[in-house]
């Protein structure tokens, strides 16, 4: 075990999950419950219940649940032990420091402290006229940065060498399987010796909120390629996660975000005095960032590539960021590629003219659409009309359809009730798909079809279902782990029919042997948040069940067992298949 017994215990104790959530979540009471909107899925109605009795929450709408654990790894982008930390520190109970070391081999905190150390390094290079002055010109001659910033940034310089950084941290005591888990060095084919990753290059540390560093990028200082080469994923970093100068810019950010593509764009806006831009980390958008941002700010302007690649990404990130309920815009720029560039041109003043000027997701898109067709011709008025009725179909507000579909009348001169009734009539459409598209997903998520988390309920629906039915009632009572542990009920794992409620089972008779007795929460060194979630909802659904007596855990393990003796075990795949084939029949009809 990671981290003693006692010790999560305590957090527990002293983590009130209805004070955790509530940071996050506006929870409002209902009856012994807590109700909000669910921070996972966007929703209208609150789905996102919080038991402060059993200390657990769950979505009945996207299936997120667990424990306060879960809740910090989902929502603060940790792993457990990570988790474990964030909640200790928070309510002032230190972890042994060994509890918590060795994941993956290596801890986050000594991720963190090799980075430090190398960043540290980068720097003092980019200051020593011997090794670095390559790089010091090109920030400040080439890309025009003022000193404030390049050391605001903690910027540095990779030297052209080979071993230049493995050598001092090597002799800092860090391992060569460290520098090569932390993408810090490579290890050469031929002679198997380690080679600096980063040669040659302008560095930019990545920083997150808590102030460590979490990943490099570096940059060349030509037109050679690849431009950029960008630490991957390691344990205490995921580029999916974090934003660059989301650090510095988290306190300046209470009003908006300004989104920008490059770290370079970024830098010019920080030096420029606007500071509160960040950048994704050389990937697109991702649900983790847009939710991110929504924790911070209340808007978010769009400051992509003018380029056509920008401005399909823009598109993009529209939807992702409106979908977690930032109110997006975009600022659109001429003339120059982007920011950096046209700070460089205009400066700062006009940059802030176009932000005052930045247009909401629709404005944008009308300027798209009637840019793409010549609307002089009839005919192309029409495809226009079209795909903005269709676009503003999908807007939820009536009262924002209606301010939409005005201003296309004026801007294409179109009646405003007709498109009124082509957009309601749309909107009719999708709302009919979407009703059938969830009644055949919970008909398919019922029948264990394209479940992600346990795909082999679908080979047998009964025993699955008997299977959930035990681990619901294990979950919840005591005495009747005591029962199977002592074989009054004999059931094994060997009993189980499908893998995960087979490793769910193995996990809680484990830890009901071990000393300290099951919890809930000791699951999640074992499981990842999406089958916690799983799991919660097992328990979810048998706690709102009365019958729970011994005879249905009897009923259950006896069920299972003929399932699994049963020679025509292929009954539940004639389900599926009866499904299907039925499926067939009414596309043929249509
Ligand atoms: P310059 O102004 O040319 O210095 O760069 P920029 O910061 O404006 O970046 P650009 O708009 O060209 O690219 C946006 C982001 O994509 C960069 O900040 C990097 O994170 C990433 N990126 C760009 N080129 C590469 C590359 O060759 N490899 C990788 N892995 N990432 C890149
Ligand atoms: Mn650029």
């Amino acid at each position: 075990m990671l981290i003693p017994r006692e010790i999560i215990d305590d957090i527990r104790a002293r983590n009130d999950i209805v004070d955790v959530i509530g940071m996050y979540v506006n929870l409002k009471r209902a009856g012994s419950n807590y109700n909000g909107l669910c921070p996972y899925h966007s929703e209208k109605t609150p789905s996102f219940t919080v038991f402060p009795g059993t200390q657990s929450f769950y979505c009945f709408g996207c299936g997120a649940g667990g424990d306060v654990i879960t809740f910090t790894m989902k929502s603060e982008n940790l792993d457990y032990v990570g988790a474990i930390e964030f909640l200790a520190k928070k309510s002032g109970i230190s972890i042994p420091q060994s509890a918590a070391e060795q994941q993956g081999g290596m801890s986050r905190n000594r991720v963190f402290q090799m980075n430090l150390e190398a960043a540290k390094y980068f720097r003092s290079c980019l200051f020593d006229e011997k090794l670095g002055s390559d790089g010091l010109r090109y920030l400040v001659e080439q890309r025009r940065l003022p000193m404030t910033i390049i050391k605001r940034f903690g910027l540095g310089f990779a030297p052209d060498s080979f071993w230049s950084l493995t050598n001092h941290m090597t002799r800092l005591g860090f391992t060569e399987d460290e520098l090569i888990a932390g993408f810090l060095g490579g290890k050469s084919k031929k002679s198997g010796k380690i080679y600096d990753y980063f040669r040659n290059r302008v560095i930019f540390p990545i920083i997150d909120t808590s102030g460590n560093v979490i990943a490099f990028g570096g940059r060349v200082m030509d037109d050679s390629k690849p431009k950029y080469l960008n630490s991957s994923d390691t344990p205490g970093f995921k580029k999916s996660k974090n934003l660059f100068a989301l650090n510095y810019a988290k306190n300046h950010c209470s009003e908006r975000l300004i989104l920008c593509e490059g770290y370079m764009d970024v830098i010019a806006l920080h030096a420029a005095g606007i500071e509160n831009a960040v950048a994704t980390l050389g990937t697109a958008l991702t649900q983790e960032q847009a939710r991110m941002m929504a924790k911070y700010t209340k808007q978010v302007i769009i400051s992509y590539d003018s380029d056509e690649a920008g401005q399909r990404a823009a598109a993009r990130a529209i939807s992702m960021l409106s979908d977690v309920g930032l109110d997006v815009k975009i600022l659109k720029m001429k003339e120059a590629k982007d920011p950096d560039e046209y700070i460089k041109k205009f400066g700062v003043e006009n940059f802030k003219r176009l932000i005052g000027e930045s247009r909401t997701g629709f404005e944008y898109k009308i300027e798209n659409v009637i840019a793409k067709y010549d609307i002089t011709l009839s005919e192309n008025k029409i495809k226009a009309a079209g795909e903005l009725c269709d676009y503003i179909s999908g807007v939820s507000s009536s009262v924002e359809r209606d301010v939409y579909t005005s201003s296309v009348a004026s801007r294409l001169s179109l009646s405003f009730d007709s498109l009124k009734n082509d957009v309601e009539r749309l909107r009719r459409k999708k709302l009919n798909e979407y009703k059938a598209k969830t009644f055949n997903n919970m008909k398919m998520s019922a029948m264990g079809i394209g479940d992600r988390t346990n795909p082999d309920a679908a080979k047998n629906i009964r025993a699955a279902a008997a299977e959930e039915a035990i681990i619901g009632l294990l979950l919840i009572f005591d005495e009747y782990r005591d029962a199977i542990m002592n074989e009054k009920i004999s059931l094994s794992s060997d009993d189980f029919l499908s893998d995960f409620h087979r490793r769910v089972f193995e996990k809680i008779m484990q830890l009901h042997a071990d000393d300290g007795g099951f919890s809930f929460s000791l699951l999640g060194e074992y499981f990842v948040p999406d089958e916690m979630g799983r799991i919660q909802g097992i328990e979810q659904k048998r706690r709102a069940l009365t019958q729970n007596g011994y005879d249905v855990l009897y009923q259950c393990v006896q069920s299972l067992k003929n399932e699994k003796n049963s020679t025509d075990s292929d009954d539940g795949i004639s389900e599926i298949e009866r499904l299907l084939e039925n499926k067939r029949k009414k596309m043929q009809n249509q």
